[in-house]
C-alpha cells in the first residue's frame, strides 16, 4: 500500500496523494506501433524520484449523481480541452477498475511551473492514480499503480517508486497485445532507495510558457525520424553503464551517458515528422556553459533536458551550491529549482476540497 497506510474506507470516496515529478538519466521517447494507448514505450527508461517538485491532488468521487460531469482544476484554473479529456479518460480508468459510476471532483496543484520540460505529468498521473484508486477503495500493489499510472502519463509510472527508478518496456518487439487495464508487465521497479547517493537536480528555467507540443503527442512521432531505430539500438549498452553508475554512486560514468541520451533523444525529435524543436536560445547557452564549467573549472556537472527548454543540471549534493550560484547568474535563466532524489507518492488527511 502506498505511504504504508491503507486506502481510506469506502463511505469517504475522497484521498489526497503528494507525488513527485522524476527527471530521467535514459529516456522515454517513443511508444510501441498499435499500442498508444497503453504506453508501452520503445525502451527501457531510468529515472531518479525528485523530493523538491512534486504534484499534491485532491479525487472526490461524488457516489449522490448530484455532479453531471467530471471537476478537474489544476493551479487554481479549471482544466478544459484535450488536457481535460486525458484526465477524465484516467478517471474512466479507475472507473472501470472499481466499476462504478461515479463523476469526480478533482483539484491539484503542483510547487513548479507545469509544461515546461519539468514533468508534471508524471507527478500528475501518478498523484491522480494513487488519489483516486485509494479514495474508490482500490487495493492495488504498487507495481499494479504504476501499470495504471503509465496509461496516464508514461513517466508516471516511475514516479510511483522514490529513489532511483527502472521502468520496464515489459513487452517483446514489435507491436503490442492485451489491453488490460492491470497487465503488469510494462511497469517500474525501484533500484535504489532516496537514501543511496546525494545527487542534485539543478533545474534551470529559462522558459516558463507552456510547450506548443506535448510529450503524449511527440511520442507518437519518434519513428518518422531516421535516427530513431540508431538511439533505441544504442540504449542498450546506456543502461547497462547507467545502472553500473548510480550501483556505484559514480557521477563520472553517468554523466557523459546522460547527456549523450538527452542529445540523441533531441536528436530524434528535431528530426522526426513534423519536426520538433523544444530548446530556447537560453537552452543553448546553458548547455554550453555547463561544458565550459566542467572542462575549463573541473566542476563534476552535466545537463539533460526533456521536453521543453529548461535544463536538469546533475551533480552531486557537494558541489550543487556552486552549481546553483554559476547557473542562477547566467542571464538567459529566469529561475532556479533544486531538488534531491525524494520519496515515493504518500497519501495524507491535507484534502484540497
Ligand atoms: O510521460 P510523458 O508522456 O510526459 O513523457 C515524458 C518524456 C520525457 O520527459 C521527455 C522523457 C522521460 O523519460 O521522462
Amino acid at each position: 500500500m502506498i505511504g504504508g497506510r491503507a486506502t481510506g474506507p469506502l463511505s469517504e470516496r475522497k484521498a489526497t496523494c503528494r507525488a513527485g515529478s522524476n527527471i530521467a538519466f535514459i529516456k522515454y521517447w517513443g511508444v510501441a506501433g498499435g499500442a498508444e494507448d497503453l504506453n508501452i514505450p520503445l525502451n527501457n527508461s531510468i529515472s531518479m524520484t525528485l523530493a523538491d517538485a512534486h504534484t499534491t491532488t485532491t479525487v472526490a468521487w461524488d457516489d449522490s449523481g448530484c455532479l453531471p460531469e467530471d471537476s478537474i482544476a489544476i493551479d487554481g484554473e479549471q482544466l478544459v480541452g484535450s488536457s481535460a479529456e486525458r484526465t477524465v479518460a484516467h478517471l474512466d480508468r479507475l472507473r472501470a477498475l472499481a466499476g462504478v459510476p461515479y463523476k469526480a471532483s478533482v483539484v491539484s496543484t503542483n510547487n513548479f511551473p507545469m509544461a515546461s520540460g519539468i514533468a508534471s505529468s508524471a507527478s500528475g498521473f501518478a498523484a491522480l492514480t494513487v488519489a483516486g484508486a485509494a479514495a474508490l477503495g482500490l487495493r492495488l500493489d504498487v507495481t499494479r499503480l504504476s501499470a495504471v499510472a503509465r496509461q496516464g502519463s508514461g513517466s508516471a509510472s516511475r514516479s510511483l517508486f522514490g529513489g532511483f527508478v527502472e521502468w520496464e518496456r515489459g513487452w517483446g518487439g514489435g507491436e503490442s497485445e492485451g489491453n488490460s487495464l492491470l497487465d503488469s508487465r510494462s511497469v517500474a521497479h525501484q533500484l535504489h532507495s532516496e537514501d543511496h547517493w546525494a545527487l542534485r537536480d539543478v533545474i534551470a528555467i529559462v522558459s516558463t510558457s507552456a510547450k506548443r507540443v506535448s510529450s503524449s503527442s511527440g511520442h507518437r512521432l519518434a519513428a518518422t525520424s531516421p535516427l530513431n531505430a540508431a538511439r533505441t539500438a544504442c540504449v542498450g549498452a546506456w543502461l547497462e553503464t547507467v545502472r553500473q553508475a548510480i550501483a556505484d554512486r559514480d557521477i563520472g560514468k553517468l554523466g557523459p551517458i546522460l547527456e549523450l541520451d538527452a542529445l540523441a533523444m533531441h536528436g530524434v525529435m528535431m528530426t522526426s515528422t513534423p519536426s520538433l524543436l523544444y530548446w530556447q536560445p537560453g537552452t543553448l547557452e546553458v548547455l554550453q556553459a555547463v561544458r565550459a564549467w566542467r572542462e575549463d573549472d573541473g566542476v563534476p556537472v552535466y545537463f539533460t533536458i526533456d521536453a521543453g527548454p529548461n535544463v536538469h543540471l546533475i551533480c552531486e549534493a557537494d558541489s550543487a551550491a556552486e552549481v546553483e550560484r554559476r547557473v542562477g547568474a547566467l542571464p538567459a535563466v529566469e529561475r532556479v529549482l533544486v531538488s534531491g532524489p525524494g520519496t515515493g507518492p504518500e497519501l495524507s488527511d491535507g484534502h484540497l476540497i
